[in-house]
């Protein structure tokens, strides 16, 4: 008897199911698109699927997921399913790529972002010589409206019964079926079109194969995980308390990873958001999408930062407005009101107050005074402007680029800059002040008499 043991073929192809249309989410979006922590629904489920190394990803879309699939082209095959007739009917429409394959599949629902790979490997060590297939279950209250997972009293599954086909007596059944099933190939190739859609629904329903299995004399198991693991998301509502909760997973992950949040709840964080050592982010901060930040830096109130790198010991905000595009150097200084766009800020470069940068290099540890407005748009063209190190800009100055402003160079307060500034030169763009003596005393006067 060879049993339990035996090194069963590691290959691994997943299918993920995503062709369900999300009527209920009132979009013209495809559900998978909406995203949370600033990615799309689908790609937290194919980043997962993607851990566990499979040799195949195969996603099942309707004809009209265009968007899916320029998405995800580069991560996983794509199957169009014409018509959804149901969970059965997608998977066997997947098959149609793994023709070839023969180790085990594991199948996902492009809507449930928050499953983790260590579960997935828990299910997937569940098949063996005698398990044929497993499927990952939840515990949920009786009024839930999923499947119920009938069992034999034991480790061992007998059927899946949907709720709507459920007896009362099964529905008080809290066991429910997360749709996430580990098999293998060859049994549910062999079982797939036994499939048949006599049902409440009149759909091919994909956990029939439970009932075919056991039929056909082979083992099926399950495990179960958390609730919160295999929430699926199906409308607006549902997308907001999936935001609370990735956020909630961010933020603890972040705090991990020892960066200090001084007010974890008020953040908006990013999936990808990378930090480093001995951060400090107070509270009110957006993260969008592509930030870097290195070690020690500070990132003060209602600050908004997206495509942004900001290396060590940088301080930023309070209001500090970072948009794509911006490189903040070492020891850099942005304080309040402060729009940074599509420029390098070289390190020790201060902008402390009320000023616009773009399309801008800014030169080591120039000061950029209070007001400065980088002119970089004409209603046409982008233009640059270029700070040479140690630069003094002072206060309310139009910067108008194209513009190079060389090392050294100073900057009279309320200049409007039009021409390059040679290497520690003063420019002046500004009239001349005329003081007129005692003209205002002789006014008031004027004033009194009438
Ligand atoms: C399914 C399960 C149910 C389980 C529940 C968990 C079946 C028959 N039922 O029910 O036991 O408790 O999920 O959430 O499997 N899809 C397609 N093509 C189709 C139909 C569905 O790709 O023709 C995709 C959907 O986009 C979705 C997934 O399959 O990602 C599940 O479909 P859904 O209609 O939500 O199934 P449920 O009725 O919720
Ligand atoms: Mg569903």
């Amino acid at each position: 008897m060879t049993g339990e043991f035996v090194k069963l073929p590691s290959e691994l192809a997943i299918i993920i199911l995503a062709a369900g249309k999300g009527t209920r989410m009132k979009s013209y979006l495809p559900k998978v698109m909406h995203k949370i922590a600033c990615k799309p629904l689908i790609k937290h489920v194919i980043d997962t699927a993607k851990i566990l190394l499979p040799k195949n990803i195969v996603t099942v879309l309707a004809s009209d997921m265009q968007y899916v699939e320029q998405l995800i082209c580069f991560d996983s095959q794509i199957s169009i399913q014409k018509q959804q007739l149901g969970t059965g009917h997608a998977v066997k429409v997947a098959l149609e790529k793994l023709t070839n394959f023969h180790g085990n599949i594991l199948i996902l629902y492009g809507d449930t972002p928050f499953i983790n790979s260590n579960t997935l490997k828990n299910l997937l060590a569940k098949i063996s010589e005698n398990n044929a297939v497993a499927v990952l279950g939840f515990n949920a209250n009786e009024e839930a409206k999923y499947g119920r997972l009938i069992t034999d009293g034991n480790d061992n599954l007998t059927e899946i019964v949907e709720y709507n086909d459920a007896s009362n007596e099964q529905r008080k059944i809290t066991l429910c079926n997360s749709g996430v099933f580990a098999i293998k190939s060859d049994v549910l190739k062999n079982l797939i079109s036994k499939i048949d859609n006599k049902n409440k629904k009149g759909e091919y329903y994909l956990t029939d194969i439970i009932s075919l299995s056991v039929k056909e004399g082979y083992r099926a198991t399950y495990i179960s995980c958390q609730e919160d693991e295999v929430l699926g998301i199906n409308n607006k509502i549902e997308l907001a308390n999936a935001e609370k909760l990735m956020q909630k997973k961010l933020a603890n992950h972040l705090m991990e990873q020892g960066v200090t949040l001084l007010d974890p709840a008020s953040l908006y964080l990013s999936s990808d958001l990378k930090i480093g050592k001995d951060v400090i982010i107070e509270p009110n901060v957006f993260f969008g999408e592509d930030v870097r930040i290195g070690d020690n830096v500070h990132i003060k109130s209602f600050s908004h930062i997206e495509g942004a790198f900001i290396e060590s010991g940088s301080i930023i905000g309070p209001f500090a407005r970072l948009r794509p595009g911006s490189n903040i150097g070492q020891n850099v200084k942005i304080g309040n009101f402060v729009e940074i766009k599509k420029s390098n800020l070289s390190s020790g470069v201060k902008v402390n107050h009320l000023s616009y940068i773009g399309d801008s290099q800014v030169g080591e540890d120039a000061n950029i005074g209070a007001g400065t407005i980088t002119c970089n748009y004409d209603g046409f063209n982008k233009f640059e402007t270029i700070i040479g190190r140690g630069v003094f800009v002072g206060s309310n100055c139009a910067l108008v680029a194209p513009l190079m402003i060389k090392d050294g160079a100073m900057i009279a307060a309320g200049s409007v800059v039009t021409d390059t500034v040679s290497v520690d030169d003063l420019a002046i763009a500004r009239n001349r002040q005329t003081n007129i003596s005692g003209w205002a005393k002789i006014f008031r006067s004027r004033k009194k008499d009438k």
